[in-house]
This record gives C-alpha cells, structure tokens and sequence, in this order.
C-alpha cells in the first residue's frame, strides 16, 4: 500500500494545448500507446466539431459524446499515474479550455512546424503566463517543409512571450530529414516513418564528438548540426528545472507525430522535469495536496447524452486528501453535506467505478443539478479555490422569451446551462433585460436547440451591441457605488451578483474609463 505522500509524488495531471490540426489528438494516441492504455492507432478520437456539420444536431451531440469520453485519459508509465486533460480544439468552446488549464499542473504545446505560433496558441499561453503554468513545447510535423529551427523558436519567444530551450534538435527537414538529435539524453534518433511502431531507433552516442554519427549521416550534415549545436549552446541558456518550473522557460522538442518520432524522448523527459500535483490557493490560504482532508474544485460539466435525464457529470479535481467514494463531503457554495455514492474514475477510454483518488486525479460525479462550475468540495474546509475566471464574451445576445407561458422551464434552462459554463448570463439592473454572452456564435445554437430539447422552453436570441463586458472595481466603495449609479443603464450582474458594466464599444469604453478614473474595468471575473 501507498501511503498518500507517494501517491501524490507519482501522478502528473497535464493538458495538451494546440491551434486544431497542430495535432494534439495524434500525440495524445501516441502517448497513449507508450502507456499501454490502448493497443492501436486510431482509437482517440478527435473532439473537434467539424464546421461543415454545424447545422447537424446529431454531429453535434456525438460529438459532446466524444468529448465525455476524451475528458480525461489516464494511464499508467514507468511507475507514474499520469492524466491527460482533454482541452476543446474549436475556438467557440474556448472558454471551456481555460477552465481545464486550471485543473493542470503542467502543459504541453504543440506547434506545428510549418504554420508556426498560431492566434488560438497565443490565447492558451496567456492563460498559461496567468498561473505560471509550466509548459514543454513539441515542435510537431518535421516531415513537412517546415520552417527553420531557429525561426521557429524566435517565433515562440516572440508571439508566447516565453524564453525556451531547445532539448532535441532536428537533422534535416521535410524530406530530408534524416533525425533528431536530443540533447538531452545525448543520442540520436534515426528517422524512420512507421506510423504504428512504439520504439524508434535511437543510436548511442557519447556526445555530439562522437565520430559514431558519422557512421548514420553524411558528412555534410554532421557538420552543420555539430555547428547548430554549438550554436544552441551558446544562444540559449543551459536547462535549468527551476526556470522552466516557474513557467519562465520552456523546453522544447522536436519531432512528428503521426510517424511516433520524437515522442517517447518527450514523454520522458516530462515524466522527470514535469511538476507532481501543486498546492492550491483557497480564499483563506493555500491547500498542499499532502494534507489529510480532501478538497477539490469543479472546473468542467457535462451534461449526459440523455435529454430525458437531466444528470450531468461534474469533473472535480481532486487538490489535497484522499477522495473515498461514498463518503460525505461539503459544499462550501450550498454550506451542506452532500454524499458522492456515484464517482467515476477515467482510465483512457474507459470509465469505470472509483473507490478512491488522490491529488491530480480528476473524478467525474453524476449531478442532478447541485454543482456548478467553480464550486469547491471539502472535508470541513470552507474558502473556495481561487483561479476559475470567466472572461468576458466575446458576442452578445438578448433573450427573448418566445412563450410566455413557460417562462419558469426558460429561467431553469437558462440558469442549469450557464452552470454547465455554456455561455455567461448577464442580467440588467433596470428592467429584466437577460444578456447572454459566448465566445462564438455555435453556443447560440447549441442553447436554443438544447433549451428546446431538455426544457421545453422556446427562446430566441438577437444580437446587440456590445463590445465587452468589465467586471468592475474600485479602492473606494463610494466611488464605484457613484459610478454604478451614473451608468446604471449599463450595468448588469454577472451569474454570481457581481456588477458588470456593459461597454458599448471599444472608444466608449476608453472614454468613459478617462471620466471614471478611479474604477478599474476588467475582462476577466478574478483580479
Ligand atoms: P488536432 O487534434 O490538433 O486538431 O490535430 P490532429 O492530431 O487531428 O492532426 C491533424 C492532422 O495532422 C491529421 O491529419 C494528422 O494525421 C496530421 N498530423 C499529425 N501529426 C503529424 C505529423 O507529424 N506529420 C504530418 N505530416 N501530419 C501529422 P488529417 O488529414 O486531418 O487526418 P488523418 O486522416 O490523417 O487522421
């Protein structure tokens, strides 16, 4: 038997950040295959959700069906518990991916070599930068024509505003690439396409001297990546854990997926640099997973396949404790006990009953409409786990009842699908004027077809004009209750009561910022 100090030292929880089609679902199989937890290629699926299909609610259903599948993924290597958080690759649901970047202790990006940074990778290393979020970078495709090592990492450094260094370095590119030489273990990886092989061929060498190279490459190429090297080691700094521990540096890697190179030097190095579960802040102090009582927070739900059945899985990550199933834990939110008879633990593909979880580990709770979000679980322990923000929507839309009848079935619906983090729902002070507010125009789609569907209520959504909403504040209690009262048409409450001024756009919003210099406006929930 473990005791709970080992537990927490063997697990990595991480999630794979990437612009869709980097290829993220390719090197999560790929790890998958390293850890044994599936025996073939092909078996993740994708989460996509494919814009051609959009209209198409079943696509879209299964689809929500992949993505409960592929929540979490588990499995076991080299004596560690390691869990791969799945993060949504479409942009609409990237409010959804921030979340899940909050339940990680460590982050791995993929990048593809050809395009380089992309838009959607920016926005993931900021929520990264927000909670100094160690990550390990994988330069992925190396047998496409992609662009030059070195450009490749300015561009990282640059567009991330992230330091790196460089762990593996390419030999040749596209359809000369002949391997890559790790730096960090010392050897060289001969490049074989094989797209089903675990292990590729890794020769021993002592060193970057070691006239053995010569042996497996034209001279020509030695010499330049015997240069490259010297260069490396002279631009950047030598790797050093602590840097890339407090989210300064991050390491990166080379290789190509699909062909299973470059991967097994990856995963390795992450299961010996990568941070075992972290302590927490609560509102009141700061949680270290070694401690004896559970507690954890809610940072995803599911709602289930059935519409009949309104049962949601709430994804809790387990921070300090033992987690037993059965057991009684408290809702800090509710302020009561709840019993959790009903966790599933998520190994790969599989679910399955969980009797026990430890620190890093996420249990899925079946929930019949007690939990949101955001809320924390604990044994006794009542501050709530800081570091789940909303930020604000990026589009806009008024709710328009179109029944009166059944305006009780719209204000549940609404209320249990904003729980579910589907879209933020701001609501006026002066009259009952509802806002919804999503990252892209699918959510839209999705709440009416899902209002209709799971509670009977029929509305409409029309667009308004609105740029952002800030969260607002001020040192002094006076000054912002005058504001609020000044712009009071402009002013909603956010889910959880907060005010909310809604900016009409981007000018008015300055200008009204260079008149109310004392309150400070915020694009995200947490400041
Ligand atoms: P995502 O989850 O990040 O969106 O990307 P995904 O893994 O689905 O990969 C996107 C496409 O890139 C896939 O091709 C995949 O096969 C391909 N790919 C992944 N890694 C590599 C690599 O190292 N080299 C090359 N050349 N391609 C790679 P697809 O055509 O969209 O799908 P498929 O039919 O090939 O699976």
């Amino acid at each position: 038997m473990m005791n709970l100090e080992q537990e927490i030292s063997r697990r990595r929880t991480f999630g794979i950040i990437a612009h869709p089609d980097a290829g993220k679902t390719t090197l999560t199989e790929k790890l998958l295959l390293f850890g044994g937890a599936i025996q073939t290629a092909g078996a993740v699926k994708s989460n996509k959700i494919d814009i051609s299909t959009r209209s198409d609610w079943m696509e879209i259903e299964k689809q929500r069906g992949i993505s409960v599948a592929t929540s979490v993924m588990g499995f076991e290597y080299k004596d560690l518990k390691i869990n791969i958080l799945d993060t949504p690759g479409h942009r609409d649901f990237a409010e959804d991916t921030y979340r899940t970047l909050t339940a990680v202790d460590s982050v791995i990006m993929v990048i593809d070599c050809v395009k380089g940074v992309e838009e959607q990778t920016e926005k993931l290393m900021e929520v990264c930068r927000m909670r100094n979020t160690p990550v390990i970078c994988f330069i992925n495709k190396l047998d496409r024509e992609g662009q030059d090592a070195f450009t490749l990492l300015d561009e990282v450094e640059e567009k991330l505003d992230i330091k790196v260094r460089p762990m593996s370095w390419p030999v040749g590119v596209g359809k000369s690439l002949r391997g890559v030489f790790n730096i960090y273990e010392n050897n060289f990886n001969l490049y074989e396409p094989n797209k089903q092989k675990k292990a590729t061929g890794a020769v021993e060498i002592q060193g970057i001297d070691d006239p053995e190279l010569e042996k497996h490459l034209p001279e020509s190429m030695v010499n330049e990546l015997r240069d490259e090297i010297e260069l490396v080691n002279g631009v950047y700094d030598a790797f050093d854990e602590k840097t890339y521990l407090n989210g300064e540096i991050a390491p990166v890697f080379f290789g190509s997926a699909v062909n299973n190179f470059g991967v097994r030097e990856l995963l390795d190095c992450f299961t010996k640099i990568a941070p075992q579960p972290q302590p927490r802040e609560t509102e009141e102090r700061a949680i270290l997973p070694s401690e004896k009582k559970f507690s954890g927070f809610i940072f995803k739900i599911h709602a289930n396949m059935d519409p009949k059945h309104r049962n949601r899985i709430a994804f809790v990550r387990v921070c300090s404790g033992k987690f037993e199933r059965g057991s009684n834990y408290y809702h800090v939110r509710q302020e009561r006990q709840f019993r959790f008879s009903n966790a599933t633990a998520f190994m790969a593909q599989k679910k399955e009953t969980v009797e026990e979880a430890f620190p890093g580990d996420i249990v899925g709770l079946y929930d019949t409409g007690n939990l949101k979000i955001g809320d924390t679980l604990s044994e006794g322990e009542r501050g709530f786990y800081k570091g789940i923000p909303s930020f604000s929507p990026e589009m806009f839309c008024e709710v328009i009842n179109m029944d009166a009848m059944k305006s009780k079935q719209l204000d549940k619906g609404l209320n249990q699908l904003m729980d579910e983090g589907l879209a933020q729902l701001f609501t006026y002070e002066l009259g009952s004027r509802r806002v919804v507010g999503t990252v892209g125009a699918l959510q839209f789609e999705v709440l009416q077809h899902r209002l209709l569907n799971e509670y009977d209520a029929n509305a409409r959504f029309e667009a308004v004009n609105i740029y952002k909403a800030c969260w607002i504040s001020a040192k002094n209690q006076d000054k912002l209750t005058a504001f609020i009262k000044a712009k009071l048409r402009h002013i909603a409450k956010d889910k959880e009561g907060k005010p909310v001024f809604m900016a009409e756009s981007k000018a008015w919003l300055q200008m009204v910022q260079e008149n109310f210099p004392e309150v400070s406006f915020h694009f995200i929930s947490e400041f």
